[in-house]
C-alpha cells in the first residue's frame, strides 16, 4: 500500500503538522547539518521502512462510547507524564539552534514529557538539568570505563531519573550523506559532557565522517549482556535498553537487569534494512510487555502513529527528527508548538477511536496489514 501523502509544506505557511517543521528547517540549516539530522544508513531503506509500517495499519474504531476529552496521561517509573511522547536522545542539538538541548528540555518540561539527553550533547548534563523536568540520560559506553561510570554518576547526581543504554551502535552505520559532506562537528561546538580529545569529532577528511571515526576510536565496540548487567549493578537508576528489535534480546535485557526496552533502529541510521520498529513491536510486547514498559521510536510523525504503537502494546513513544526540526525553526517555542500539535492530534484521534484513556488502546482497534 502506498504511503498517503499530503501537500508539501511551504516555508511561509505556519506549521500545522509535525512534518511542516522539516521544510522550514531545511530552508535555514546548512546542508551538512540538515543531511546529518535527516539522513540514515546506506539506501535509507530503514528510514523509509519505519514510516511505511505505520501507513499499513488502519483503525477499526469504536462508536457511541461517550469518550470525549480523553485523558492522555500515563505513569512511567513513578512519574506522572502528560502524554505518551518523549524526546529521543539526539546528539549535538546546538547545530539546530543556539540554545540547543536546554531549549528542547525546557519545552519538554513545559509540556510534561520526558527529555532524554544524549551522551554526545552540546550542552552539559548539569546545564540541561536546570530545565528541571523529567529527564533521562542516554549512555554510550566508552572504551575507558572510568569515563562511562563518571558520566552515569554525574547523571544521577544531576537528577536524571533513568539511564538509556543504546545498544544498536557498536560502530556507526554508514551514513553516506555524511561522507559526501565530510561531516564533523562544526567549529565552536563540542561534546560538553566530555573533556579533552573526547569532546571533539572532526574535522573530517573528504569522503569521511568524523563522527564515524569518533565512534570507532572512542567507543566500546564489543558490549555484551554482561556489560548491561555491570551497568545495572552500578547504578540505582532504572536502565532501559534502546535499540532492541527481537523478543529474545528483550528477554535477555530484562534478565541482565534492564527495567524497560525501547524498540528502535536508531531512526534507520544504523543497520540499513533493519526491520521497521512498528513491525518489530508486537513480538517484543508479547515477550516482555507484561513485566516491563516497552517503548518505541522511529518514524513517529502523527498522533495516529502514536495511537497505533500504543494499540500494539507500546507504553509510550519517542520522537527524534521532528523535534530537531522544530528546535531549528523556533527553539523552545518551536518544540512546544510541535508537542502541542501531537497532543491535539492524539486527543482528537482518541475521541474518534472511542478511547477515553491510553489503556483503552487495544489491538482490536487496528486492522492489520
Ligand atoms: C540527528 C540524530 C542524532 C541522534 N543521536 C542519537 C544519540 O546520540 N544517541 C541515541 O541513542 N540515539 C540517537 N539518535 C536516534 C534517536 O534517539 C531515535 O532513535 C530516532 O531519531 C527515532 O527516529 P525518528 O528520528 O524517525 O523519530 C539520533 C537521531 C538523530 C536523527
Amino acid at each position: 500500500m502506498a504511503e498517503p501523502t499530503t501537500p508539501a509544506a511551504t516555508v511561509d505557511a505556519p506549521p500545522v503538522r509535525a512534518e511542516d517543521f522539516e521544510g522550514a528547517a531545511r530552508a535555514i540549516l546548512p546542508k551538512g547539518i540538515y543531511d546529518y539530522f535527516a539522513g540514515g544508513a546506506e539506501d535509507e531503506a530503514a528510514v523509509a521502512g519505519n514510516r511505511a509500517a505505520f501507513a499499513r495499519w488502519r483503525f477499526r474504531y469504536r462508536v457511541l462510547t461517550g469518550a470525549s476529552e480523553p485523558d492522555l496521561g500515563l505513569e512511567l517509573f513513578g512519574r506522572r507524564l502528560a502524554m505518551p511522547i518523549q524526546l529521543a536522545p539526539a546528539a549535538t542539538q546546538k547545530m539546530a539552534h543556539p540554545e540547543g538541548e536546554l531549549a528542547a528540555a525546557r519545552a519538554a518540561t513545559a509540556t510534561g514529557v520526558v527529555y532524554c539527553l544524549s551522551t554526545l550533547s552540546t550542552t552539559s548534563m548539569e546545564t540541561v538539568a536546570t530545565a528541571e523536568g523529567v529527564r533521562w540520560f542516554q549512555l554510550y559506553v566508552f572504551k575507558d570505563r572510568g569515563i562511562t561510570t563518571d558520566m552515569v554518576d554525574r547523571a544521577e547526581a544531576a537528577g536524571y531519573q533513568a539511564i538509556v543504554l543504546t545498544v544498536d551502535t557498536p560502530i556507526l552505520g554508514r551514513r553516506e550523506r555524511d561522507f559526501r559532506n565530510a561531516f564533523g562537528l562544526p567549529a565552536g561546538f563540542q561534546y560538553e559532557n566530555l573533556v579533552g580529545p573526547l569532546a571533539r569529532a572532526g574535522p573530517a577528511d573528504v569522503g569521511q565522517s568524523a563522527l564515524a571515526e569518533y565512534f570507532s576510536f572512542q567507543l566500546d565496540h564489543a558490549l555484551t549482556f554482561a556489560d548491561l548487567e555491570w551497568l545495572a549493578g552500578h547504578t540505582p537508576l532504572p536502565v532501559l535498553v534502546k535499540g532492541v528489535v527481537r523478543p529474545d534480546d528483550a528477554r535477555r535485557s530484562l534478565s541482565a537487569g534492564a527495567r524497560g526496552v525501547i524498540v528502535s533502529n536508531h531512526g534507520g541510521r544504523q543497520l540499513d534494512y533493519a526491520i521497521a520498529t512498528l513491525d518489530a513491536l508486537p513480538a517484543v510486547v508479547d515477550e516482555v510487555g507484561a513485566e516491563a514498559p516497552v517503548l518505541l521510536d522511529g518514524g513517529v510523525r502523527r498522533g495516529t502513529d502514536v495511537l497505533k504503537a500504543l494499540a500494539l502494546g507500546a507504553r509510550s513513544v519517542m520522537i527524534g527528527r521532528p523535534y530537531l526540526w522544530a528546535l531549528a525553526v523556533g527553539g523552545t517555542d518551536g518544540v512546544r508548538r510541535l508537542l502541542q500539535m501531537f497532543r491535539e492530534e492524539i486527543a482528537v484521534s482518541m475521541s474518534l477511536l472511542g478511547a477515553g484513556r491510553l489503556d483503552e488502546l487495544t489491538p482490536d482497534l487496528l486492522a492489520g496489514p
